[in-house]
């Protein structure tokens, strides 16, 4: 199975990625990594494992329907079987996702359907939830909507912070994508059980 990964951020997810490979535990090949803008830390890394990158800057054209199409483009060039947004802070076209069968991966820090959004960990604080956690997904066209693939729980305590907790759900979401991949490399219909 190969994979393109996109990336706003930091990329932690995505190292988990690199790591198991690397470990021979995930069968998959990184074709490429691809970032919405320059400087992401994603794409350091990624360039530091020898895989290639790409960056398609949000920013550079004029509207989203060209840097849609641009990504698109991009993506394709790897010939990916599944695409994976892992801290990919933005929402693709349609058209995107059709161009790859649906094949479009997201992950998210909280129990899908509740509290999508960029603030998944702040809103289940906020909301008083007792349990958050992650969510791996196929993404359609909305914001974190899709068809469910694998989720896992996390309870949130006292003491927590927005970032004590979004850490320990990290920890969750890196290991849940690793073996998402792993049971999707082994089997393309896998939904967890
Ligand atoms: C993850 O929690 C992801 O679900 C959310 O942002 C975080 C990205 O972390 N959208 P990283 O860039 O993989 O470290």
């Amino acid at each position: 199975m190969r994979i393109v990964v996109l990336v706003s951020g930091t990329g932690s997810n995505l190292q988990a990625v690199i790591d198991a490979v690397k470990a021979g535990e995930l069968d998959v090949e990184i074709a490429a990594v691809g970032a919405d803008r320059e400087g992401t830390y994603g794409v350091e890394r990624s360039a530091a494992a020898g895989i290639p990158t790409f960056v398609v800057d949000f920013k550079a054209y004029p509207d989203r329907t060209d840097w849609n199409a641009a990504l698109a483009r991009a993506v394709a060039a790897y010939s990916p079987d599944v695409v994976v947004s892992s801290g990919f802070m933005r929402i693709v076209s349609p058209d995107f996702i059709d161009a790859f069968n649906g094949r479009y991966l997201n992950t998210h820090p909280a129990l899908l359907p509740a509290f999508p959004g960029a603030h998944g960990v702040r809103d289940a604080m906020a909301y008083g939830v007792k349990v958050t956690g992650c969510t791996v997904h196929w993404a359609d066209a909305g914001v974190d909507t899709g068809p469910i693939i694998a989720q896992e729980a996390v309870a949130i305590e006292d003491a927590d912070t927005e970032e004590t907790l979004h850490e320990r759900i990290k920890v969750v979401e890196r290991r849940l994508l690793v073996s998402t991949l792993a049971a999707l490399a082994a089997d393309p219909e896998y939904s967890a059980a």
